[in-house]
């Protein structure tokens, strides 16, 4: 079931994402699933500055991240490892064995993918952050990914690999075309999922996630049988409903 708000500017969407999350953080030892990507840096930064300002810890908090890209090392400057670290992770006093991001540079990936799934085990996550492709991916599942997956190798889109071109100088060549992602099933067995989604070049995937058929066409349709999901746009990303 989808609780949809819908804000003039981005910071105004993530005031509304932040208030989901603290409450959240107000839980005995809540478990977080997180996202990279621009769509959650603004309610990081809120969780920084509650931290800075009220106090709020994560040291008993355990975080599972949603994917990284194939091939390149966790120092690299656009890995997610990195994106979380300098986004989040580094401003808040989270222990570093509390922290979860899959490994994508490793001579075994299918083990790793394992590795990860079972990391997950028995730590339901309470609150999941998500962002959606501008092609409905949820994580890194892309169009065609089947509902029952857990982590697994992707193949990423054309589409998504342009999208992305903005963080590798522009230059879509030095854009992975691989990543671990956890699979649909896994982010389904989240307690709560926020989904956060601005700009012009989302209205059609957020058309699609709230009113479209529900197909591994638009993955992100798959939250339609969620019972608790509060998605957060700006009126560009809600033109098309
Ligand atoms: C990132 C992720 C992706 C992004 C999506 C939107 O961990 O899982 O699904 O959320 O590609 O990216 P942005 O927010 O950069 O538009």
């Amino acid at each position: 079931m989808f609780k949809v708000v819908v804000k003039d500017t981005y910071e105004e969407v993530s005031s509304e994402a932040f208030k989901v999350m603290k409450e959240v953080l107000s839980q005995d030892k809540p478990v977080l699933g997180l996202a990279t990507g621009s769509s959650p840096v603004g309610l990081y930064k809120k969780m920084i500055a509650d931290h800075n300002s009220n106090g709020t810890s994560y040291k008993d908090i355990l975080t599972w991240n949603l994917d990284e890209y194939v091939g390149i090392p966790r120092s690299h400057d656009q890995s997610y490892w990195t994106f979380m670290h300098e986004n989040l992770f580094d401003h808040i006093d989270i222990p570093d064995e509390n922290v979860h991001v899959p490994l994508g540079e490793t001579d075994d990936l299918e083990a790793s993918c394992k590795a990860y799934e079972e990391s997950m085990e028995g730590h339901q996550i309470d609150l999941q952050v998500l962002g959606i492709g501008s092609d409905g991916h949820i994580a890194f599942n892309e169009p065609g990914t089947p509902f029952d997956s857990l982590t697994h190798v992707m193949d990423l889109t054309e589409q998504t690999r342009k999208d992305n071109a903005r963080f590798f100088g522009d230059d879509i060549s030095q854009v992975p075309t691989q990543a671990v992602t956890m699979g649909l099933a896994s982010i389904m067995k989240a307690k709560k999922i926020i989904v956060i989604a601005t700009g012009a070049n989302k209205a059609e995937a957020v058309k699609g996630m709230l009113q479209g058929p529900v197909t591994t066409d638009c993955p992100a349709s798959i939250l339609q049988n969620h019972p608790d999901v509060c998605v957060f746009l700006d009126k560009e990303a809600a033109s098309l409903l």
